[in-house]
């Protein structure tokens, strides 16, 4: 492969020329007490470091930035580390989502406006992979994606703990008086132990893995733990590559094709994948140009089984295990046919080449092709009156009786009235209702927040009921489980028929069908859909109005319109 020469480098723009502009760009560089030889004939690369003090997540990252630079420096680089917005799940309001694009904005304006060759993009928690991803394939630079990694097993009493799973495992047996107050102080200090992403398959190992599988990290990275050394060293790794990267001009349009998109799709079914990768991966292969749809999904869904044991479609492990049973790599040595092995990474090579010698240490954890865990896909897509551009739900991790059912609806316009309803001992539910929370989609929520695991009303609680059918516009944590049906598109705040139901309406759902079903006639839904009235706008100004202006719904991937790769001509290279 030629490569190409510095004066073809982007940063040389800013600093070769002998021009007074140039001159201000050197002397403020060597005001940091950088000289010549830090960046002449070097690629200059950014670090977008998606690290904050209160993202337990990416804790780790600011040690880890040090480990990519020093591998920058090795391979004849110069590392600018950009700091970005940490989008912390546990703690960012209303939700995460709100602010994917906002990280998808900055990543790509940041690698545009700055002097730079190429990035290496460390995100992992939920919506930093697809928001980084989504900036920098717009951006176009060369650049390699590094995942956090997930934390270790979570402990308590000697049990294994899941995150997210057994969090709400453990709350239902607290609601139902089963825990202490001292007991559960103990669950909260034993489920989240070290730095790193969730450790079930959660959105965060579903969307590493899916950057690996589009080839945007190395082999592997995307099933380190956060703490192990292998990790420290995998960073350095990241910084060396990328700066070859930027010499052969490996950019994510050289790498990315619709056929790197559908592998992610059969990775993600095969791991038991997150709800909310369908969402993303749609987000991103629309910003590479390759669009795949809900459609993709569920005839992937329909073919690859899942095979990774991994909580909450497994009951027993955690990424720590799938790493010990030989990670990502072992899990697609598995796949066969349902790869693409010609797809490019960011090594330089295939697919087929970078996963030709993994090997699976671990049956159990990453299961043959004639025993998985559950024969089909991780995701099924719905359509009907109730949901015509579709929604989701997730069968492997929902008790089968609900597979195909009927039921009345009992509905909420609000979570709050939701929540009150659940909580009273009286409420009129049996375990055949369907329980439908509106109002909670990418406009209503607003941002689309992981409300969607209605919690089961405490009566029924009390009588063992531990599952039931719930249907909604918002999204679910991929840790989350149970007969939740999510994404319903187009939501219910913009008048989709999802507004239209009342209590006691009786909705059909077939799953093997692919069906969902509203059980009134088209007039009376004609007549309903004439009396609605939209609801008020959530915003009057700020980021929240643009974001109402310009969010598509779920089955377009709620990136803003005008952020789409399709929009309009490519931006321009700054002047300078
Ligand atoms: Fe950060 Fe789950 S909260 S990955
Ligand atoms: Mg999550």
């Amino acid at each position: 492969m030629s490569k190409r020469t510095y004066d073809s480098l982007r940063s040389a723009r800013w600093f070769a020329p002998d021009d007074l502009r140039s001159f201000g760009h050197r002397s403020r560089i060597m005001q940091m007490g950088y000289a010549p030889q830090d960046w002449e004939g070097r690629p200059i690369i950014a670090i977008l470091n998606t690290w904050s003090d209160i993202n337990p997540c990416h804790s780790h990252f600011k040690q880890r930035v040090e480990d990519v630079k020093r591998g920058i420096f090795q391979a004849g680089g110069f590392p600018i580390e950009l700091p970005a917005i940490s989008l912390s799940e546990n703690f960012v309001k209303p939700t995460t989502m709100l602010y994917r694009n906002m990280l998808a904005m900055e990543a790509e304006e940041l690698l545009r406006s700055h002097p730079v060759d190429g990035a290496v993009l460390m995100g992992g928690c939920d919506k930093t992979t697809p928001g980084l991803l989504m900036g920098a394939i717009s951006a176009g630079l060369p650049c390699i994606y590094l995942p956090a990694g997930p934390m270790l097993r979570g402990n308590w009493q000697g049990k294994i703990l899941g995150s997210g799973s057994d969090a709400w495992k453990y709350w239902d047996e607290r609601r139902a008086g089963k825990i202490s107050k001292t007991e559960w102080i103990g669950v909260e200090g034993g489920i989240a132990r070290s730095a790193g992403t969730c450790m079930t398959m959660g959105t965060a190992s579903t969307m590493t893995a899916i950057a690996e599988s589009i080839g945007m990290a190395l082999p592997g990275a995307s099933s380190i733990p956060a703490v192990d050394a292998n990790h420290i060293r995998m960073a350095a790794e990241c910084g060396r590559r990328i700066v070859d990267m930027v010499w052969e001009d490996l950019t994510p349009a050289r790498i990315l094709s619709r056929d790197s998109f559908l592998n992610a799709i059969a990775v993600a079914m095969a791991m038991g994948c997150s709800t909310n990768a369908v969402i993303h991966l749609i987000a991103m292969s629309r910003r590479a140009g390759c669009e795949v749809t809900l459609d993709d999904f569920d005839a992937a869904s329909r073919k690859v089984p899942v095979i990774a044991n991994v909580r909450p479609s497994g009951d027993t492990y955690l990424m720590e295990d799938f790493y010990y049973a030989g990670g990502l790599p072992g899990l697609m040595s598995r796949l066969g046919e349902h790869l693409q092995g010609n797809t490019m990474t960011v090594t330089g090579h295939s697919l087929a080449e970078n996963i030709k010698d993994a090997q699976v240490y671990n049956d159990d954890v990453i299961r043959p092709m004639d025993n998985p865990l559950y024969p089909e896909g991780a995701l099924a897509v719905l359509r009907g009156n109730l949901a015509p551009a579709g929604c989701v739900i997730k069968p492997s991790a929902c008790a089968p009786q609900f597979l195909q059912h009927t039921g009345p609806a009992l509905v909420f316009d609000d979570y709050p009235s939701m929540k009150a309803a659940v909580d009273d001992e009286n409420l009129d539910v049996t375990p055949g209702h369907i329980m439908i929370l509106r109002n909670a989609g990418p406009l209503g929520g607003p941002g689309m927040p992981e409300w969607g695991m209605l919690p089961i009303p405490v009566k029924l609680i009390k009588q063992g009921v531990r599952d039931m059918l719930r249907l909604s516009d918002a999204r679910m944590s991929g840790t989350s489980y149970g007969a939740c049906i999510l994404h319903v598109a187009p939501e219910s705040y913009v008048g989709g028929n999802l507004a239209l139901v009342r209590t006691g309406d009786m909705i059909t759902v077939d799953v093997p069908a692919r069906r969902i079903h509203l059980e009134i006639s088209d007039d009376e839904l004609a007549a309903r859909k004439a009396n609605w009235t939209p609801p008020e706008s959530r915003f009057e100004r700020g980021y929240g109005w643009m974001f109402s202006q310009h969010i598509l719904q779920a089955d377009a991937g709620c990136d803003f319109d005008f952020l789409e790769t399709s929009f309009g001509a490519p931006n321009k290279e700054p002047s300078i």
